[in-house]
């Protein structure tokens, strides 16, 4: 049976900061964050919005009252939770009108949490056929003004809805994971933004790409010659470069030109959000099956996901006949050309002006889903 993505859509804020103004601010040469780096605009968050709005608002758009009816768990991918006990999932179910019988539940693994709940979701969907599972990567990614990350942030959501018989990218079953106990990238309870070694992220990063991928192909007798393209996680979108052109130079110069090609068209959307965290690997996936030249059905894509701290996986999954047809490509860019840019003061502004839950709040947001008020800690979603 072919299980796989059946739908899928990403959501992000409606602001953004562009990267030369950043870098004009923090006395840097823009072709640092433009070239170095590879981002022209980040986006930002209100606090209005949380990742159960980004969540809400991605899942909102492709689910009919069928898959609502038929989805049996609702999987949440994050590292920037808004409760340490209880699920956002939970509250999405509420929000989204799943159907009581499901479960409902956060996976926690850095960016790599939402590609745990998509291969758990592929497993329940072979066991339970007429099931469906909802998995969503929801994140705010924030280093800090002034931080050496401060270019490599972002936030939004990718949902995935998983299904028999999907009509966009049936998963295979051929999987290369990594677990290795490493300080690249941390964030201590308590902690608003967490502590990042960015060399040694780089390093760690590439290393575990270069080891996923040798792994594989020796397992599954598997070359670059078998892949049409690679979509990677995007920290920011030079990261993924660098691990994809340490592995290309044994490569015919063919082979080499098709996977760099479609690599520039997985990082069209990330160079004007920046990092998702979970969601940057799938919002990669979109931007290539949205913007990809060259992709046909029957092709097969290598996704390399990469989780901080860390874990890794390399799989694989199939384009289905027709994908394209089922794909949100006009809203896609209607989002991204919407939003509104910040000045370097709004967006400081924005960034330092945090939900205080301790406190009653009350909010005012154009959004089909945001946060209403907070009382008592206890935050009230318009739907
Ligand atoms: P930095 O020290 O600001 O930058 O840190 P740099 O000095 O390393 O320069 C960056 C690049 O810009 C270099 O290119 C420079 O040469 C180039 P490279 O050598 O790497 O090819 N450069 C220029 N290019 C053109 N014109 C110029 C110019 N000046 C310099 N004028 C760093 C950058 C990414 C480390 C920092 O922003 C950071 O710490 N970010 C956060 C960590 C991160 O994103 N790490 C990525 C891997 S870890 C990961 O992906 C997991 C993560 O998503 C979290 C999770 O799993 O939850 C982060």
């Amino acid at each position: 049976m072919n299980v796989g993505i059946d739908k899928i859509n990403f959501f992000v804020p409606p602001y953004y900061v562009d990267m030369t103004d950043l870098a004009i601010a923090r006395d840097v040469d823009p072709n640092k964050f433009l070239i170095g780096i590879g981002q022209e605009q980040m986006a930002v968050c209100p606090k209005s919005q949380d990742i159960v709005t980004f969540a809400a608002n991605a899942a909102k758009q492709i689910l009919t009252p069928e898959d609502l009816a038929a989805i049996e768990m609702v999987i949440v991918g994050t590292e920037t939770s808004i409760d340490e006990s209880k699920a956002s999932a939970v509250v999405l179910h509420r929000l989204l009108g799943v159907q009581p019988f499901a479960r409902s539940f956060e996976i926690k693994e850095a960016c790599y949490g939402a590609t745990a709940g998509l291969q758990l979701a592929k497993s329940h969907v072979l066991t339970h056929p007429n099931s469906k599972v909802l998995v969503i990567a929801s994140d705010i990614a924030k280093y800090g003004l002034h931080s050496g990350g401060e270019p490599t942030q972002g936030a939004g959501a990718v949902a995935m809805l998983i299904s028999r018989d999907p009509r966009i990218l049936v998963l295979e079953d051929q999987n290369a994971m990594l677990t290795q106990d490493i300080y690249d990238f941390w964030r201590p309870i308590g902690h608003p933004h967490p502590t990042v070694n960015g060399p040694l992220s780089n390093a760690t990063y590439i290393e575990s790409f270069q080891k996923v991928w040798h792994y594989y192909q020796e397992k599954y007798q598997r070359s670059l010659a078998d892949f049409d393209a690679l979509a990677f996680h995007i920290p920011y979108t030079k990261m993924g470069k660098k691990a994809l052109l340490s592995i290309l130079e044994s490569e015919t110069e063919s082979e080499q030109e098709k996977i760099l090609k479609a690599y520039e068209e997985s990082i069209i959307y990330s160079r004007k959000v920046g990092n998702l965290y979970t969601g940057s690997l799938y919002l990669g996936l979109i931007s290539l099956l949205e913007n990809a030249t060259s992709l046909a059905a029957g092709n097969r894509i290598g996704l390399f996901s990469y989780g901080s701290g860390a874990v890794s996986e390399f799989f694989s999954g199939i384009l289905v006949e027709g994908y394209d047809a089922f794909l949100q490509k006009e809203a896609h860019q209607q989002l991204l050309a919407n939003r509104q840019k910040l000045s370097i003061a709004e967006y400081e502004a924005m960034f330092e002006d945090q939900l205080d839950i301790n406190q009653s709040n009350t909010f005012e947001d154009d959004l089909p889903f945001s946060l209403v008020s907070v009382e008592e800690t206890i935050r009230t979603y318009k739907q």
